[in-house]
Parts: C-alpha cells; structure tokens; sequence
C-alpha cells in the first residue's frame, strides 16, 4: 500500500509528464475571452510597476508572465514542467522580453527554491487546485509567505466548488484522472489563507462568462462581456456562481517584542 506522501509523489510526476506533453498546445486551449477575463482581472489586481520583483508561481507557458513584463517588472517564473518552461521562454524572446527581466526556475511550489523576503509581489494562476494533498496545498501557501517580502502582496485563483456543488458535482477528481483537481469554496479557501497571512484576506469570484453565453455572442461583443465579468467581481456574492475564486492579501509585518 502506498503512503500519502508516495501518493502525492506519484500524482506530481504524472501532473509533470501531462503538462510537459501538453506545453505546445496549452495556449490553443485557452479560448481568446477566458484569456482576456483572466490576464485583465491579474493585471488589474497586482497592478505591476516598474522594477518591483515579482514570483509567478505555476507560470506555466506564461500567459500572465509576458502580459506582467510589459509594465517594466522583473519576474521569476517557476514550474514544475521544463517543457512549459522552454515554451515560455521562447514566447518571451520572441516578444522581445529583455534576458535581464525574467529568470524562469524549474521547481516546486511546495518548495520553493527561493529566498526568504525577497519577492515584493507573487501571483499564481490556477495552480494550487492541482496540488494532490491538503498539507502539500498548506505548504505551497506557507512557501509564498516565506518569500514575500513584509507588505508583499499575493494574488492567487483557484478552482470554485460552489456552482458545481449545487450542480452535484465533486470537489475533487477521481483517483484514476490524468490530471488532479480540488475546488475549494469560498469559506475553506478563507481559512486556509487567513491561517497563513493574519491580515485581511479579500475573495472574489470571477465568473467567467464563457461558461453562461454563447461563444457567438462573446465573439462579437468581447469587450462588453469582459467588462459585465469585471462588474460581476465587485457584486457581494460574485463568488457563489464563479468559476474561479480570487484572493488577494499582504503578508504582515513582524513587530518586534520590546
Ligand atoms: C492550469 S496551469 C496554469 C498556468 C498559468 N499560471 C496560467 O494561468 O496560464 C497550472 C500550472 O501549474 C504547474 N504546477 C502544478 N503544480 C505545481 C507544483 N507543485 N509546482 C510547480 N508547478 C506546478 C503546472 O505545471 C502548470 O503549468
């Protein structure tokens, strides 16, 4: 019989092998109004500057990571998939992302192989739904908190359960599925943040609309779309028929004991 930590192994290696197979198509399965939705609500949310450092965390084949680079930050991008890793990289130099800005690591989210206090701002995109266990999900979080800076800022989505538990779907994917997933609700994703960064922690929901029109619709009229989500994620219960949960928070200062 397999121990929890050799399950967790095992469903690593097969996420590793899947996202290293899909990386040169991962892209094409986005649609344009997802990706829109998305990368707008993330630059809005971390609002980059100039020279900050900023962690992307599951950067994958780096939809978010060029769209950051843009605002004159400098990134490190980390991924456990070197096949994602190689596709990010050369969509950076292709748009001529300057070498000095980003430094892609292959590596662990629930590791990181990174300095304490180092970054200003982290932002991971849908990547903590696939990690396999509930302590390794609490490591990846305790891990950001350690390589935030004091007042660096986190932005992270994940998965939403809600909707689909009134739909009776499940909360996590079975066993034997290629890839793994745990959608969390609002409150469990609250407690698990809040147990971490002791400050204020604020969710949304982004509801994606993709999911509700018909892509005739959102083809033609995108940009009034896009602008209906972002409205959706300002109203109190957004999170309720969301696709993704959004949370924002700062990692507090330590004051010292006098
Ligand atoms: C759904 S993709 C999201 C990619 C990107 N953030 C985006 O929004 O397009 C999830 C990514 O997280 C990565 N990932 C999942 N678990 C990880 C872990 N434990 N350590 C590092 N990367 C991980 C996968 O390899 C994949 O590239």
């Amino acid at each position: 019989m397999c121990t929890h930590k050799e399950n967790d192994a095992a469903s690593k290696m097969g996420e590793i092998d899947l996202r290293d197979r899909l990386a040169h198509v991962y892209n094409d399965q986005i649609s344009e109004y997802q990706h829109l939705v998305e990368v707008a609500s993330a630059i809005k949310k971390l609002d980059p500057i100039r020279d900050e450092i900023i962690l992307d965390i599951g950067c994958g084949t780096g939809r978010i990571t060029y769209k950051l680079l843009e605002s004159g930050c400098k990134i490190v991008g980390l991924d456990f998939s070197g096949e994602s890793l190689r596709v990010c990289k050369s969509r950076c130099d292709e748009l001529n992302h300057r070498r000095d800005d980003f430094c892609l690591i292959r590596g662990d989210a629930c590791n990181l192989p990174l300095k304490n206090d180092f970054f200003d701002k982290c932002i991971s995109s849908e990547v903590l739904e696939h990690v396999p266990s509930k302590i390794e999900r609490l490591k990846m979080i305790l891990e950001i908190h350690r390589v935030l800076k004091p007042r660096g800022r986190l932005l992270l989505t994940t998965y939403n359960h809600s909707l689909r538990k009134i739909m009776g779907k499940k909360k996590e994917t079975a066993e034997n599925a290629p890839l793994y997933a745990y959608r969390y609700n609002y409150f469990e994703l609250k407690k698990l943040i809040s147990h971490v960064f002791k400050g204020e922690v604020k969710i949304v929901g982004i509801l994606n609309l993709r999911h509700w029109v018909p892509k005739t619709f959102l083809g033609k009229f995108k940009n009034q779309f896009v602008a209906v989500d972002v409205f959706i994620e300002k109203t109190p219960f957004s999170y309720l028929l969301a696709h993704l949960l959004s949370v924002e928070c700062a990692k507090p200062i330590m004051l010292e004991n006098k």
